[in-house]
Order: structure tokens, then sequence, then C-alpha cells
């Protein structure tokens, strides 16, 4: 290989040198799509800017752990998106999953001997995460059903040292609706901060903090990506001084910001949300439409319906009533495997929130872990089975849940 001493004509500098650097202008380029910036650090043109930069006077990119330019620009998408319509500001850090956010929050807002309020039927990860975690912190956690305001002040009243109250609506995977301005409200009276997770929903169809809520949180592995292209979650909160402080110190001690590929993938996907989000909900409505009157049925849970206990609350807290409904089946547990085994165009798989539509299980997949006293308190029944609607034609949906049926 050529050294330094056979130099190319056309340049000065040596054949590893030409292969090493990236000299070549990037100046005036303006992108029609924001580009994928995979750089692990970022160049000064002077050292007193570096030192201006590292010292916090100067606003640059440092070092892609704390920060890179495609979290900047999803991150800015959803502090629009979450308070979109309201007059207040709030900060969004993008994580490398839903569960990376969920342990950022936990980390900043929990501190040992503090206690932890949440309902039981929220997703099954986020409740071995505190169950874990709050443990190994002596972080005590209560949980308690969210719809029962009267015991939730009981609780509240005895406690103090409850904290935060960890909300899930619409919960995964029994579809249940709880009332934000009234569980922000009680907590408020005892000084205990309140976190939503708004993955069901996104922030096209709910809004927390128009509830008064302090934190929302985000698996926008599904709906905001939309296309299960990639892993990402955020924290966003109202204290904007505490997300870029206190959120912002863990993601960065803890190397949990969301890659660059995976956040160009979320905001490629971001750019459709209100489309997909419209077609989700419009087949979800069909589908359950058509779920309600099929004999092997016994119950849907789906917010739309007239009949679901949450409608009238849904209908009041949310735009529409979003693309994942949860049934049951009269035969149980045989019943549910036998179908999982039956379906042709429903994706047999674990997540939710894609174009795709997508079926599962939970007795034998999900919360095969969970003990069946445990999750039947929580309404996860033998029979029950998790639907995420996707945009394909609604009446491909329903013959292939017919046919399966
Ligand atoms: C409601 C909800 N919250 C949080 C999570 C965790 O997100 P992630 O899988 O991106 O870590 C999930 C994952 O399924 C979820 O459904």
């Amino acid at each position: 290989m050529k050294t330094k001493k056979q130099k190319a004509s056309s340049s000065t500098k040596g054949f590893a040198t030409i292969t090493s650097q990236d000299d070549f202008p990037l100046k005036n380029i303006t992108p029609h799509v924001a580009p994928i910036f995979t750089s692990s650090t970022y160049v000064y043109e002077s050292a007193e800017k570096a030192q201006k930069v590292f010292e916090g006077k100067e606003d640059a990119f440092i070092y892609s752990r704390w920060s890179h330019p495609n979290a900047e620009l999803v991150e800015k998408k959803l502090e629009q998106l979450e308070t979109f319509g309201l007059d207040i500001t709030a900060k969004a850090l993008v994580f490398s999953s839903g569960m990376a956010a969920l342990s950022a929050l936990f980390q900043s807002v929990l501190k040992p001997g503090d206690a932890l309020l949440a309902q039981g039927n929220i997703y099954g990860t986020s409740v071995d995460y505190f169950n874990h975690y709050g443990k190994e912190y002596g972080i005590e956690v209560i949980y308690a059903n969210f719809s029962d305001i009267k015991q939730l002040e009981e609780i509240l009243k005895k406690n103090r040292k409850v904290k935060l109250m960890y909300i899930e609506t619409p919960s995964n995977p029994t579809i249940r609706c709880y009332d934000l301005a009234t569980l922000n409200t009680i907590a408020k009276k005892y000084g205990v901060k309140t976190a939503v997770d708004n993955t069901f929903a996104s922030p096209y169809l709910q809004q927390p903090f128009k509830f008064g809520i302090d934190f929302i949180l985000h698996s926008s592995t599904k709906y905001l990506n939309g296309h299960g292209t990639g892993l990402s979650g955020f924290v966003l909160g109202k204290d904007v001084s505490f997300i870029k402080k206190e959120v912002w110190k863990i993601r960065k001690l803890n190397g949990t910001i969301c890659a660059p590929f995976d956040a160009w993938m979320l905001n490629v996907g971001l750019k459709t949300l209100s489309l997909r989000m419209e077609k989700h909900c419009a087949n979800a409505q069909a589908v359950a439409n058509f779920l309600l009157q099929h004999k092997a049925v016994s119950k849907v849970n789906y917010l739309g319906l007239k009949t679901d206990e949450g409608h009238a609350l849904a209908k009041k807290q949310m735009r529409n009533f979003g693309g994942v409904l949860s049934f049951e089946l009269k035969e149980g547990y045989k019943a549910g495997k036998k179908l999982m085994q039956k379906i042709k165009l429903c994706k047999l798989t674990a997540s939710l929130g894609t174009i795709d539509t997508l079926i599962q299980h939970p007795a034998s997949m999900s919360h095969y872990f969970v003990p069946k006293k445990q999750r039947e308190a929580f309404g996860i029944s033998d029979g029950l089975i998790r639907l995420s609607v996707g945009i394909e034609d609604a009446e491909d949906i329903i013959a292939d849940l017919n046919q399966a049926l």
C-alpha cells in the first residue's frame, strides 16, 4: 500500500490519511429528509468554541450518548405533539426503549424510603420492573384499583411516603380507561406527582398534560414508530429543568439514549401518525362490532363500544378509542391456543401499534409467568386474546378472525 512517501498526485495526503478523514464539504447541503447522524462525537472549529461548549456556555453536540441530532429532532416533535393546543411547555427525552424511559423516571423521581402507587393491570414488564427495583432500592410499591377513588384516597391519606402515582390508560391488555383529571386532583391533594404511560393512545388520541399530569411515558416502539422497525421510548415533563437535569443525567450515566438509526426510523414513522391512528381506530371499531356478535366470544373490551364501561370517560378524555382491543373466548385457554394456531393474516407476535394486525394470547404468551390467580385478578383470563388492529382493509381482518374462530 502507498505510504506518505508515495503520494497520489492530486493530494498532499497519504493513502491511509485520505481513507481516514471526512473532509469533504458538508456545508450548504439541505436534505429534504433529515439524514442519520451516526457520528459518536462532534468537532469544533476552534479551541475557544470547544471550551464554551464543554462549559455549557454554548449549545452544541458533544458526544452522542449525551445527545445527537436524530434524538433532538424526535424530542422536539414529541414536545410539540404532547402540548399541542395547550398553553404549556414540556421537555422530552428519547430513550433506547420504553423500559429505559420508565427506569429513568423511576430512578429520578423516587428515592429510598419513598413509595410508588400503581395500577395492578399495567404492562407486565412495568410490574416486573417496579417489583424488582422497588425491593433493590428500598421503594415500596403499592398496587390499587384506580377506578376506586375512595380506596385510593384512603391509601394516600395513610401512606405519606407515596411520591409518584403511575397510571396506564388505556391499560394493557384489558383496555380499561382511567380518569386522568380526577386521579391527578387527588394525587395533588397529597403532594404526589403523576405519570401516565400514553403508549396505547399516542398524543394524537390523548394528551395527559391537559389534565394536569406531570410526566408522560411512551414506548415509541409501538404507535409512534408504527412499523415495528426499532425500539425507543420517551419521558416528557412539564418541569423542564427537572427533565433536563435529573432525567437527562440518568440517561447519560446509564447510556440509554435512543440510537441514531432507531430515532431516524421513529421520525419516519411519526410523519404518518395522525393518518395511521384514524385508520387504526376505524378498523378496531369494525372488528369490535364483529366480535361482539360472534358466538365463540363472551366479552369484548373496546372503549369504542357503547356497552363498554369506559366508553363515556374515553369519549371525554380521548379523541378516538384506539387501535387495541381484547376479547374473551367462551372456551377458555384451549380455545385461545387453537385460535393462535388458526389465524393467517393476523400476525402471531408480542408487540402492538404496527400498521399490520398483531394478535396474542396473554395466558400462554406475554403473561405465562404470572400465576393464574394473580393474572385473573387483573382481568387476564385464560381465554383473553389481545388484538392490535392494523390499517389493512377491515374486511380482510374480520374474514381472518371469522375463519379462525
Ligand atoms: C404500555 C407499554 N408500556 C411500556 C412498554 C415497554 O416498552 P419497550 O418494549 O419499548 O421497552 C410496553 C411494551 O410492550 C407497553 O406495552
